[in-house]
């Protein structure tokens, strides 16, 4: 019997309407339209601005749109995983609440959290899942409301993220073509380097952590900069030259969207032109679990059966990776 294979038969995306400009983050912190384009690349973020909506609002409207793209069925979806580092609440699984708003009454659901590698690493455990043979239909979500977890008096942070949703259908693949290979790393080495202080077991919720803004996120920026350069481009080449290609033969390489600097690096060290690399950092920023998913319902107009892509992301933990995958369909 040939081996199952995993492959990508639908996507979805959604991103608030409400643009936060480089105009107004001046009116906001110290900064200028010029830093923030020539350092990061970043113009405008979307933000969720309704107070009483979460991660999982962001997270439903793309699944949605994923289901009407392609007239899918929820209820014959068998697992629905969202990655995020922004879950509704820290305990009911947001994953459960979506999956039941979306009418999957017969998946089984759990969040995942990896930081910004967290949808590259919930697309490897679709992909098993469907490899085994043990589920037909995995949906992947990779949403985050970063805008509930900045502090948007310092501008070291702020200015860099922003919200969004992705969403994609892992199913067993009609055609050759789908999920070929992944490397996937992590090290604790990292933890100092981009977290949250407050709100987890070592320091739980009080009125010192609110006081000393311990609940946003805190990022060394220049050392986070230096990991991820050297070690997503590092994956990226490993997986192109252990699958035995060369840069003419990959069509896309779908970069995690964090800073423009490093997916150049990253397509350097590829040796892959601009017009092979998806970018869109310019009106999304970084959406951390979001990037990829969002990457590929931009792109989907322009995908055909049997493009090559290299996925490659790194975030927080640190943990970072890539995955190689033929593209299933054409549009
Ligand atoms: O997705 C998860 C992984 N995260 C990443 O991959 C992010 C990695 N890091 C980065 O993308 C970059 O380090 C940043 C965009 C966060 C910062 O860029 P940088 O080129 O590393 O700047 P820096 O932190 O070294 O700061 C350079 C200067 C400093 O001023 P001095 O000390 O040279 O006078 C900062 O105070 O720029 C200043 N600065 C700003 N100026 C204007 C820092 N933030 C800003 C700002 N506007 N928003």
């Amino acid at each position: 019997m040939s081996k199952i294979k995993a492959a990508i038969t639908a996507v979805g995306s959604y991103a608030p309407e409400y643009k936060l400009t480089n105009a107004i983050l001046e009116t906001m912190v110290d900064t200028n339209d010029e830093w923030i384009q020539s350092r990061t690349g970043i113009k405008e973020r979307r933000i969720l601005q309704d107070k009483d909506k979460g991660t999982s609002f962001l997270a439903i409207k793309s699944a949605q749109d994923l289901l009407e793209s392609k007239n899918v069925d929820p209820a014959t979806i068998d697992l629905v995983v969202v990655a995020t580092v922004t879950p509704d609440m820290p305990v009911a699984s947001t994953a459960a609440y979506v999956a039941t708003q979306i009418g999957a009454v017969n998946a089984f659901s759990f969040d995942l959290m990896a930081a910004c590698s967290g949808f590259l690493y919930a697309m490897s455990l679709a992909a098993s899942y469907i490899e085994s043979g043990r589920y037909k239909k995995v949906l992947i979500i990779g949403a985050d409301k970063m805008s509930s977890i900045l502090d948007y008096t310092d501008r070291s942070t702020c200015i860099i993220f922003g919200d969004g949703a992705g969403a994609v259908l892992f199913e067993p693949s009609s055609n050759e073509y789908g999920f070929e290979d992944q490397i996937l790393k992590s090290d604790g080495i990292g933890r100092e380097f981009l977290k949250i202080d407050a709100g987890g077991s070592i320091l739980p919720p009080s009125h010192q952590t609110i006081d000393d803004k311990l609940h946003y996120v805190f990022q060394d920026g220049k050392t986070v900069f230096k990991y991820a350069v050297s070690n997503m481009a590092s994956v990226a080449e490993e997986i192109v030259i252990r699958n035995g290609l060369t840069n003419e033969d990959v069509d896309w390489l779908v970069p995690h969207q964090a800073n423009k600097r490093i997916i150049d690096a990253t397509a350097k060290r590829v040796n892959l032109p601009e017009e092979k690399v998806m970018m869109n950092i310019e009106r999304y920023g970084n959406t951390t679990s979001a990037t990829l998913p969002l990457l590929l319902k931009e792109y989907e107009p322009k995908l055909k059966k049997g493009d090559k892509l290299v996925f490659a992301a790194f975030g927080g933990g640190f943990t970072w990776g890539s995955i190689l995958l033929t593209w299933a369909y054409d549009n």
